[in-house]
């Protein structure tokens, strides 16, 4: 089966693409690599050239990049998702060009409206390493997004794109790796009571508590919405902490999470539906916790994609 090598970047639409460049550079410690002609900007946290693109937009979720382990796994999991009966593109050079990507693939998932994107090679930028400012972050952690169709959903990003579930709570959210990704979640899925999927939140993993400590004052001294925590997630271990963006997208910082080995991993634990099972510590939620994330729906590739 296909395998990834982890969650690539996340492309955002914002409202304000300098208000948003600035958070995400200054308050939340991300390394601004380029800002293209046409005004986008790209971040990082890693050797990577972007982890992060901001374009201008509604706000909300624009896209999901997966970096794929080899070129052969890139062809396999396509063949897959054709297989499944969605449709699946290629990406044009000039957009390539654009996101100095090698090969890169996408399509329009049916259950959330999301557009993945696959690809194997991304510009490194070794030579001028990401330096750790405000946060030490390690790397984009993960993902967690809202459908309506959950149980198909769930089916789906695993028999198909080769997702395992790690943990669940209840029936209303999974956590899945990204296989053979060692990381408890590169991805999440949780039910939603609307009709439409929707982002719930992203996520940066950090190197010690004191980014989460650190963090949570320095946005509290910036006026930046700390919508829960800090507390800890028994599912993974993880330390976290959630803000608001500029445009109220749900964005957390994490420490700590279990890793899986590749193969005779443990297997899912389904947690209670509880408070407990989403915080130890039992700090509040406030509502706008990932209340808000629409997702741009690639309505030409979403032409093309199999009837729901
Ligand atoms: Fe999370």
């Amino acid at each position: 089966m296909h395998r990834y090598a982890k969650l690539g970047y996340v492309a955002l639409n914002v409202s304000d693409l300098e208000r948003s460049k600035t958070f995400y550079r200054d308050l939340w410690g991300l390394d601004l690599t380029e800002t293209a002609p046409s005004g986008e900007h790209f971040l990082r946290c890693s050797d990577d050239h972007h982890n992060l693109i901001l374009y201008k937009g509604t706000p909300g979720l624009k896209r999901i990049g997966w970096q794929m382990a080899s070129e052969s796994d890139l062809d396999q999991l396509a063949e897959r998702i054709q297989k499944a009966g969605q449709k699946v593109v290629e990406v044009d050079a000039k957009e390539r060009a654009f996101l100095h990507q090698g090969r890169s693939l996408r399509f329009s998932c049916p259950f959330t409206g999301t557009t993945h994107e696959y690809y194997v090679d991304q510009r490194q930028l070794g030579g001028t390493p990401y330096k750790w400012t405000v946060a030490k972050i390690q790397r984009l952690g993960h993902i967690v997004l809202k459908t309506p169709r959950y149980e198909e959903a769930l089916k789906f990003y695993m028999d198909v794109l080769n997702f395992k579930a790690s943990d669940a709570v209840d029936t209303f959210i999974t956590f899945m790796r990204c296989w053979p990704n060692p990381y408890h979640h590169s991805f999440g899925l949780a039910k939603s009571s609307t009709d439409q999927g929707q982002l719930h939140h992203f996520n940066f993993m950090v190197t010690e508590d004191d980014d989460i400590g650190k963090g949570m004052w320095r946005f509290k001294k910036n006026d930046v919405p700390i919508v829960r925590g800090p507390g800890r997630h028994p599912p993974s271990g993880s330390m976290f902490l959630y803000m608001l963006d500029p445009d109220n997208i749900t964005v957390e910082y994490s420490f700590g999470m279990e890793t899986f080995p590749e193969e005779n991993a443990r297997r899912p634990r389904i947690l209670p539906p509880i408070d407990e099972s989403i915080d130890y510590w039992g700090s509040p939620m406030d509502p706008r916790m990932g209340a808000y994330g629409p997702i741009e729906v690639d309505k030409a590739l979403a032409a093309g994609r199999k009837a729901a």
